[in-house]
């Protein structure tokens, strides 16, 4: 089994199932605990049941009240069924790529959590062996491939090693097996938990939305098997041992469910940035990512466009694009760009257009327009079902899962991520770095997502600490240089957004040339500390020019930089963040900005998932 796991708390999916002790009927309880999971995705929705051992699938586009309602769902009855609540990151948000998926025979529904990351490959493998594959989604494979492995006796070790040993990528798991009336389980990171009452045995990839429905719950380990049938629940490990539930009893604020246990969406799509950095690195497709660094490395000339927070990912990029591969684009918001960049614009030209929404008007009006002119589009985007997908010669999707809250967050580092990734592939294609270099950082982004996953609460309670100072000041800056300069805008923005709080983003070479005359006592500062070292030592004497005039002084750095350390012994406040590659900084940087942004916003008690006059997606142009 590839190594993925991580250790948050918080995930993304939507699978929920569940068996009936008694012969109950256990719909109603799928549609509920869909509708509770709807925070992570509502692309499409599809419910699995058994009537008299014969598989039948309900699925359609939109959230399950919705369907639910279409397909009349509340007419049909099942002591046994699988729901799925779908976001789409491979096959577009149609009727076809909805889960649950069958297997040529119709002997088992599938419905999964995450991305097949060889599902291309094995695409191709089983149209040549015969098999029907019908839609565009990843997870349609899954049921081809272990149909075989479920026949006759079920054989825990062999299930677990087979599917694991084909299936590659982050992903979890669970399918309805018709002729054994079981679900059977498995992930090798995204979190699943299964749960227990009098009358049912349950499966939700979130435990919260389990409350009402079972007392007790556990959680199947990365490699582990679960089987549920209504005699009970059947947990192997991954050597295929028997092993007895680990039950906890379940205890839920019924206010937070909704929100997967958090009180805003904006803190629970913080705590999700590791895995969402998984997912990413899951889903993008190897032969696209080879297209899209073709595209990079054979532009004549190169824009990166996008607006706010995408804008800032794209500013990161140009370090990317120009350190790994050579190419430096002209950055421009989408704003400027149908105004003022045209002119140069022509077949060989190549605009990167990033919007997480995808629908992002001055974006779609740059691509157009970039288009008309014979340009070719990447588009980065979270949204495949976007006009912007749908407008680019080539897509790339973030794939951070649904982004709830107008501060954007995970889709930010996701973005970070994946235009890495671009860059990276572009560098490895003109012969920079080897393959083995390549396979080397991508571990390095796995590590990476792993300690933010164990560290993300301890910068938050330092983020926490950090905010009370700043709830006392008018105003601040956030100063940065280089490749973390961009986070500097990135982290004033956040802190208008969710805490309205008036903050400007500095580079610090131009601290002296203008912006210290405001900083005094009831200012804040907030520095980043850049991962350059001669920026680095440049900027400590700026922390000591902002601490003499007695202003607020917050800093923020890696965990292991000596400096922030004697800093924080000096009665500094200071944010540690996970230690990361140069390039990878910017991500691990970025979570103690959100989370400080989000604190702050939590402190004043601001509106922080809908700040005022904000929309998610900024359809208009202009
Ligand atoms: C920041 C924010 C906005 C968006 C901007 C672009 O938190 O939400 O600044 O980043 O409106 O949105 P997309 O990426 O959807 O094009």
């Amino acid at each position: 089994m590839e190594n993925w796991c991580t250790r948050g708390s918080a995930r993304m999916g939507g699978i929920f199932g569940a068996v009936s002790k008694n012969g109950g009927n256990v719909v109603p309880a799928v549609i509920e605990g869909l509708k509770r999971l709807k925070y992570r995705g509502t692309d499409n929705s599809g419910v699995a049941i058994l009537a008299d051992k014969s598989l039948e699938v309900f699925k359609e586009l939109g959230p399950i009240e919705k369907v639910a309602s279409k397909l009349r769902l509340q007419e049909i009855s099942s002591s046994i069924a699988l729901g799925h609540t779908r976001f789409a990151t491979h096959g577009r948000p149609t009727v076809e790529n909805a889960h649950p998926h069958v297997d040529c025979e119709k002997t088992l529904a599938v419905v999964g959590d995450g991305a097949v990351s060889n599902y291309e490959e094995l695409k191709d493998k089983l149209l040549m062996e015969g098999h029907k594959i019908t839609s565009r989604c990843d997870f349609e494979v899954v049921a081809h491939v272990m149909e075989p492995l479920l026949r006759g006796e079920l054989k825990p070790r062999e299930i677990i090693q087979e599917a694991f040993s084909k299936l590659s990528g982050y992903f979890s798991l669970a399918l309805l097996h018709a002729e054994k009336e079981a679900i059977l389980a498995l992930t090798n990171g995204p979190k699943l938990f299964y749960g227990t009452s009098n009358n049912y045995f349950l499966l939700s990839t979130s435990k919260y939305a389990l409350h009402g429905y079972a007392n007790h719950f556990g959680e199947l380990r990365p490699g582990e098997l679960l089987i549920l049938t209504k005699e009970g629940e059947a947990i192997y490990t991954a050597e295929g041992a028997r092993k007895r539930p680990e039950l906890t009893t379940l205890e839920a604020d019924p206010s937070l469910i909704d929100k997967g246990g958090f009180k805003h969406h904006m803190l629970r799509e913080i705590h999700e940035v590791p895995e969402a950095l998984l997912r990413t690195l899951s889903s993008v497709q190897q032969k696209y990512l080879n297209l899209a660094g073709k595209l990079l490395t054979g532009a004549e000339d190169v824009y990166v466009t996008a607006n706010g927070t995408s804008l800032h990912a794209g500013m990161v990029a140009s370090y990317y694009f120009s350190e790994l591969a050579g190419i430096s684009p002209i950055v421009t918001s989408a704003a400027e760009f149908p105004l003022y960049y045209l002119e140069n614009v022509g077949p060989g030209t190549l605009v990167i257009a990033i919007s997480q929404s995808g629908e992002t008007g001055d974006v779609l009006a740059s691509l157009y327009e970039a288009k008309l002119r014979g340009a070719t589009i990447l588009g980065i985007t979270n949204y495949i079902g976007s006009r912007l997908a749908r407008l680019s010669n080539l897509y790339l999707p973030i794939a951070a899962g649904p982004e709830l809250a107008v501060p954007a967050t995970k889709t930010f580092t996701s973005t970070l991520l994946l235009l890495y990734l671009v860059a990276l592939r572009a560098s490895s294609q003109l012969g920079k770095v080897s393959e083995s270099e390549q396979k080397t950082k991508l571990e390095i982004v796995k590590t990476l997502a792993n300690q933010l996953s164990e560290q993300v609460r301890q910068i938050d309670e330092e983020a926490a600490k950090a905010a009370e100072q700043l709830a006392s000041c008018k105003a601040g800056y956030v100063v940065s240089r280089g490749l973390t300069y961009p986070l500097a805008l990135e982290g004033a923005l956040k802190l208008k957004e969710a805490s309205y709080f008036h903050a400007e983003g500095v580079e610090a070479g131009e601290f002296k040339h203008g912006p210290f005359v405001l900083v005094e006592q009831g200012f804040a500062t907030t520095f980043i500390i850049p991962v350059e070292k001669v920026s680095a030592e440049a900027t400590y004497p700026l922390i000591e020019m902002a601490r003499q005039t007695g202003a607020t002084v917050v800093v923020i750095g890696s965990e292991s930089n000596q400096k922030l350390h004697e800093l924080s012994q000096d009665g500094v406040t200071v944010i540690r963040a996970v230690d990361a590659d140069r390039h990878l900084a910017p991500i691990s940087l970025a979570v103690p900005l959100q989370l400080l942004a989000y604190r702050l916003g939590e402190k004043l008690n601001r509106p922080i998932d809908t700040p005022r006059h904000l929309v998610k997606a900024v359809t208009q142009q202009g």
